[in-house]
């Protein structure tokens, strides 16, 4: 299949289809950090939303729609309208993907705030669903696509937020994974997740 991955510098999950004989093309503003050049299109996402693809999953920026980024949209009981204008603009970037003419869409964010009135979700995942061993509650939007069937449930250890909080229930000793560019970090697909039993191979499987 021809398959897009909208919003990912990482490769994950572009990377995992490939392994499977997809035609997948991660796009993203930024560089890709992959590996792979030649399979990223770094430019707007937007413009080649239009052309034909089999399957289009898609990571948008959730800065201005999280439940952890709401709460700097009330200061004194008053709404920031600057905050509550980016939340609606992250709205409309959002919905393009789901609304999309595509047979399957995958979209995925941390849990939105109600104020955006965002579709509801179809399902919810959790990284130790997938053999890493954290916690942070990512939603998942599907229409063409299965549910996610967790591959490798592991004991949840530490929490990782989007807000960029942590909470160690271990202390030191589970620091590691996201100490540097912890912005950045913080949004790359878990491994586990995009893999080969994740979504790769439980949304596109090996390519006929
Ligand atoms: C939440 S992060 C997702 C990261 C992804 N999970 C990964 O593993 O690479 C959102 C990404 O959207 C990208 N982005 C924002 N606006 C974009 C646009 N108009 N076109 C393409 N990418 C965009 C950002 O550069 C950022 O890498």
């Amino acid at each position: 299949m021809k398959i897009l991955v909208a919003c990912e510098e990482s490769q994950a999950v572009t990377i995992e289809l490939r392994k499977l004989g997809h035609e997948a093309y991660s796009c993203d503003i930024e560089p890709c950090s992959g590996g792979h050049p030649e399979w990223h299109i770094q430019q707007d996402v937007i413009p080649i939303l239009k052309e034909k693809w089999d399957m289009i999953v898609a990571f948008p920026p959730c800065t201005y729609l999280t439940n952890a980024g709401a709460r700097h949209l009330w200061k004194n009981h008053q709404l920031n309208l600057e905050r509550y204008q980016k939340g609606l603009e992250a709205k409309e970037f959002f919905m393009m993907f789901y609304n999309a003419d595509c047979e399957r869409i995958g979209v995925e964010n941390p849990t939105p705030s109600r104020i955006y009135e965002l579709p509801e979700k179809t399902q919810v995942i959790q990284p130790y669903q997938f053999g890493h061993p954290y916690t942070k509650r990512t939603q998942l939007w599907l229409k063409g696509l299965p549910n996610l069937i967790p591959t490798n449930e592991v004991e949840p250890e530490r929490t990782q937020c989007p807000s960029g909080s942590y909470s160690h229930k271990h202390g030191e000793k589970h620091r590691g994974m996201f100490t540097t560019d912890r912005a950045k970090n913080r949004s790359k697909t878990f491994p586990g997740i995009a893999k080969a039993k994740a979504m790769a191979e439980q949304w596109a499987g090996k390519a006929k």
